[in-house]
């Protein structure tokens, strides 16, 4: 079965809206993993937009499930990862200016940057994984540097692009060759989940803005039910959603 990490980072965005407490990123972790959900996801960001190093700790203090930290490639972030230690880091790039994380990481053209990075976090016994674009390139910079696990950037595909799905099709069959465990992640949602829960030997999605935007609709444990059951019915080829 494919696991299902669901992010919270917009559970805090609506939090921060208004200054206050509510709703509480803790009470959301426990309300996802009442809906089924295999970990949690949570991007602390350079600048905090959402999630805080406090929502952070108390998280990793509070479940028992995996907990998959992601982060950009600085020190203060391997600092506080390496302090926290969750289960997992993904590591994604990050611009200010951005809505969302909009591409992978530029794994190839980093390379000297990142090895001594995804080395301390691996000594500190963090599964390490790197968000990247189905790019052959980047896949087997992926490898060189090491890391167990890759999770492919499927925004790409969410926004409709012709020829996305052959490509993550193709980073899913090298990801394998290259012995890289395989994530994906990015804009997915009930409608377009289907196809990339059949990537061959796809391993685990990570679904934040979706699961939380029909959260205000239906409650989260109901949204994460829906997430599930769409991926369950697509890897066991019962088509592509139940929208
Ligand atoms: N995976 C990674 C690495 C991400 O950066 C994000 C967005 O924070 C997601 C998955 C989830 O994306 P979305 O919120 O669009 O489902």
């Amino acid at each position: 079965m494919i696991r299902l990490g669901v992010n919270i980072d917009h559970v805090a965005t609506l939090r921060n809206a208004r200054g206050g407490t509510e709703p509480d990123p803790l009470a959301a972790a426990f309300a996802a993993i009442e809906g089924g959900a295999d970990g949690i996801t949570m991007h602390l960001r350079e600048d905090r937009r959402h999630i805080r190093d406090d929502d952070l700790a108390r998280v990793r203090a509070s479940i028992a499930l995996p907990l998959n930290m992601e982060m950009a490639a600085t020190a203060e972030m391997v600092e506080i990862a390496c302090r926290t230690k969750p289960h997992a880091c993904c590591i994604v790039p990050e611009r200010r200016e951005e809505v969302t994380t909009e591409g992978g990481l530029d794994a190839a053209g980093q390379q000297a940057a990142l090895a001594p990075m995804v080395a301390r976090l691996r000594e500190a016994g963090i599964r390490v994984s790197l968000f990247i674009d189905p790019d052959p390139a980047q896949l087997r910079a992926a490898a060189s540097l090491g890391v167990p696990v890759i999770e492919l950037h499927t925004g790409t595909y969410a926004n409709g692009a012709a020829g996305e799905l052959a490509r993550l099709e193709q980073a899913a069959r090298l990801a394998a060759e290259l012995g890289l465990e395989l994530h994906a992640g990015h804009g997915l949602t009930l409608g377009n989940v289907g196809p990339v829960a059949q990537l061959p030997g796809l391993r685990e999605l990570n679904i934040g803005h979706s699961i939380v935007a029909d959260a205000i609709l239906v409650g989260l444990p109901e949204a994460v039910r829906r997430m599930r059951a769409a991926m369950d019915a697509a890897s066991a080829g019962e088509g592509s959603s139940v929208a």
